[in-house]
């Protein structure tokens, strides 16, 4: 979809469709011919949250969506409500919508609106036969603003697609989406944009390294695994910091010989969104050329049962010296990660986040609305608090704690990959995840429950690209120097 900002009022674009802002206790800001007020005065028209209006004004359709109240507004509801006018313009044949930018709102509301029309427009079409001309959204965006908008409504676009993009590697196929694909997606990124350098790890270069961890998982698998890592250096000196940036991608997550029920195993192709999410922030943030330096980590393999699997009981040697029971082959994530982290901290970085598709148990807790955070380092987990503040893309803190190391602690290896009665699931794995990251500030974001199927109007079904605009935020705000905003509960033993 086209996207471009404008000075001018909508009824001078050449869009078929506009979108305006009601908000409670108000009136729409422009009447032509009085025929918005008449759809409020009817009662057509309410400002509840995405509720839809239309008339036709001078051959042009005019929508009017329920925004709420405005102390309410945020960039959130600011996509919500522009992925519902996408799902009524869709239904209207729109070809070139413009959104009246709502009056005394901050820059980043357009930036949501274009955020949110990308995303609800988004279709995974690849493997139709035929389009699916009904489901064709708007062509192009035009967002009219008295001030001059087009910065941030380009900056919004970049970001949009990169989610998009992210999507596509998510909603993709298991037997489509190889580690090896996803690898050749990375250095094509590397080819096309200036600033980022590529480097990808094999099979045997992984076992010569002693990832033992990493490799006990890739063994069962046909697919060679690759451990991707993406360098884009942006920052203006060498001194500055890296930010160390690790995804889980798992290409299809089949449980290994733990196997998990047949039941939605189909939707394990997801289990590489951690990694989708990091290769889109990356993109963004090279297309914006932001000063920043990022290494990213991508851990890309199968996890399946075969002759060849880790089997439940095998111990296995991390790269950095830990020593791993296997108890279940279906807690793979953190078996990768462990190893991803330790060559992200031996590589030099000076904080870290993780994004991964790691337990059930965030599903089962958070279910669809929040991702769990986890970590060290207040003031680190203040910024990430921040950057999911400014995205929209909320977080929960959970804590870490001494006693739950007692849970991991290993029976004849140093620790257990899965803990009795699957006590503090989400925890524990960070926990485990813990022992690989050095004393770094370091973030862990668990996406399971966040990174498909949300039932957000901008990201309905399939991959979200949860996790992209919060990197971006996260890098926008380091680039700043801006202080931490306000953060989400924080108990006070977290270590
Ligand atoms: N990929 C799964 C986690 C997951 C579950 C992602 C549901 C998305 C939706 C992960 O590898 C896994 O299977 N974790 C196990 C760990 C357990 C065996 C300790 C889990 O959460 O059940
Ligand atoms: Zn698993
Ligand atoms: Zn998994």
């Amino acid at each position: 979809m086209e996207v471009s900002a404008t000075t001018s009022a909508p009824r001078e674009t050449g869009a078929d469709t506009v979108a305006v802002a009601l908000f409670e206790d108000e009136r729409p800001p422009h009447d032509p011919d009085g025929a918005l007020g008449a759809l409020l005065d009817s009662g057509e028209a309410q400002a509840r949250p995405r509720h839809l209006a239309h008339v036709h004004v001078d051959g042009r359709r005019w929508v009017l969506v329920g925004c709420g109240s405005r102390s309410d507004f945020d960039v959130e509801r600011a996509r919500q409500v522009a992925g519902a006018v996408v799902v009524r313009a869709r239904e209207l044949g729109t070809r070139t919508l413009a959104w009246e930018v709502p009056h005394h709102v901050a820059p980043s509301v357009a930036g949501a609106l274009v955020d949110g029309t990308l995303g609800a427009a988004y279709r995974f079409e690849r493997f139709r036969s035929e389009p699916d001309e009904e489901r064709r959204g708007p062509d192009a965006l035009i967002v009219c603003a008295h001030d001059d908008l087009g910065p941030v409504v380009s900056a919004a676009a970049v970001v949009g697609r990169a989610v998009n993009t992210a999507r596509d590697l998510q909603n993709e196929p298991g037997n489509e989406l190889t580690p090896t694909r996803l690898a050749a997606h990375a250095e094509a990124l590397a080819d096309e944009l200036e600033g980022i350098s590529v480097e990808v790890l094999g099979r045997e270069e992984l076992v010569q390294r002693g990832m033992g961890a990493f490799s006990a998982v890739a063994q069962g698998s046909y697919q060679e695994p690759r451990l991707i890592s993406l360098c884009y250096d942006g920052h203006p000196s060498p001194a500055g910091p890296t930010l160390g940036w690790v995804g889980k991608a798992v290409t299809f997550d089949s449980g290994g010989i733990s196997l998990k029920p047949g039941a939605k195993m189909s939707e394990m192709k997801f289990d590489m969104s951690g990694g989708a999410a990091v290769l889109g922030a990356v993109e963004a943030v090279a297309r914006l050329r932001m000063p920043v330096r990022v290494l990213a980590v991508i851990g890309a393999t199968e996890n399946l049962p075969s002759g060849r699997s880790v089997k439940p009981g095998d111990v296995v040697r991390a790269g950095n010296g830990t020593t791993i029971e296997v108890i279940n082959t279906d807690a793979e994530g953190r078996l990768v990660l462990a190893d991803c982290l330790a060559y992200a901290v031996a590589q030099g970085v000076d904080s870290l986040v993780d994004l991964a598709t790691l337990t059930g148990a965030i599903v089962t807790t958070f279910g669809s609305t929040y991702a769990g955070l986890m970590g060290r380092g207040e003031e680190w987990l203040d910024e990430l608090a921040a950057a999911s503040q400014a995205s929209g893309e909320e977080l929960w803190r959970l804590p870490l704690h001494d006693d739950y190391d007692e849970l991991i602690k290993g029976t004849v290896a140093d620790i257990l990959n899965a803990v009795e009665a699957r006590k503090a699931g989400s925890i524990t794995a960070a926990q485990f995840l813990a022992r690989f990251t050095g004393e770094l500030p370091w973030a862990h974001v668990d996406i399971a429950g966040v990174a498909y199927e949300r039932g957000r109007a901008y990201a309905p079904k399939g991959g979200s690209g949860f996790g992209v605009r919060l990197l971006v935020e996260l890098a926008r705000g380091v680039a700043a120097g801006t202080p931490p905003g306000p953060r989400p509960d924080r108990p006070p033993s977290a270590s």
